[in-house]
């Protein structure tokens, strides 16, 4: 299959007009020496399945692949996908031995571009007006920020009335259920991967685009020892900066709120 997946990409090139060498394996070989490894491996969720129920199962997945990852690519930057994100970040830290700056979850990039998408359908505009942000866990108590949300540089408070955001906020954080329930199999594909790339993109060009990531935290938002996601900037050597923005009462109380979500699940692992 991944043979497969490789050539139908390799034969996109001349169309899409790009020009790369890919490779599809079902071993672990041919990724020696990667800069970024991203994985994605896991099961997806089920109709009605939540992400948090597949902690066990993706947690020996997401080990055995780190540790043939790392064993290959000791220097690379690792960028996790698999579910429940900000726990299986936990797990690669562990098995990978990294420093934190080089394990690294996609969410936030994911999360924003899913408020991004549905406030510019409300203010019927051109999504490349929104600059959304969403911090917190990569489950259902996300922090969707609408204070530091805008529409062409206008914070969307000024914008739509405060029942509409708070409908956004909540189609927001169960985005990727929406997407499990209209799939019936499988989970979302396009946005995670364009997430990805973005992410990817701003590490292998040395960008310090500033991007919502899982990031391991060690006091930062007064939170230690745990992965929540958080603006950062990536750049060459990875997570290079943390930013930390001023929050309200009840911004920070929701951040925490997420925060003991995601201290639950690592818990419930033993970590
Ligand atoms: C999502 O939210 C797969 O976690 C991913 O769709």
């Amino acid at each position: 299959m991944p043979q497969g997946k490789a050539l139908d990409l390799a034969e996109s090139a001349p169309i899409l007009g790009y020009d790369c060498t890919l490779t599809g394996s079902n071993g672990y070989k041919e990724s020696a020496d990667s800069d970024i490894v991203v994985i994605t491996s896991g099961i997806a969720r089920k109709p009605g399945m939540s992400r948090d129920d597949l902690l066990k199962t993706n947690a020996d997945i997401v080990r055995s692949v780190t540790k043939e990852v790392v064993r290959y690519s000791p220097n690379c930057i690792l960028i996790i996908v698999s579910n429940p994100l900000d726990a299986m970040c936990q797990v690669a830290l562990r098995e990978s031995g990294f420093p934190k700056e080089r394990v690294i979850g996609m969410a936030g990039v994911l999360d924003s571009a899913r408020m991004a998408c549905f406030l510019a359908e409300a203010l019927d505009c051109s999504v490349e007006n929104i600059n959304a942000f969403v911090l917190g866990g990569h489950g259902d108590t996300m922090v969707p920020l609408p204070r530091y949300s805008t529409c062409a540089g206008i914070p969307i408070t000024e914008l739509l009335p405060a029942e509409t955001i708070d409908k956004i906020n909540a189609r927001t954080a169960s985005g990727g259920a929406e997407i499990v329930a209209l799939l019936k199999t499988g989970s979302a594909y396009y946005a995670p991967s364009a997430a990805t790339v973005d992410m990817c993109e701003s590490i292998l060009k040395d960008k310090k685009k500033i991007l919502p990531c899982a990031a391991y935290l060690e006091g930062e938002y007064g939170i230690t020892g745990l992965y929540v996601g958080v603006p950062v900037k990536l750049g060459a050597r990875g997570i290079e900066q943390i930013i930390e923005v001023g929050l309200t009462t009840e911004e920070r109380a929701a951040l925490h709120k997420s925060a003991a979500a995601v201290q639950e699940l690592v818990d419930l692992m033993g970590l």
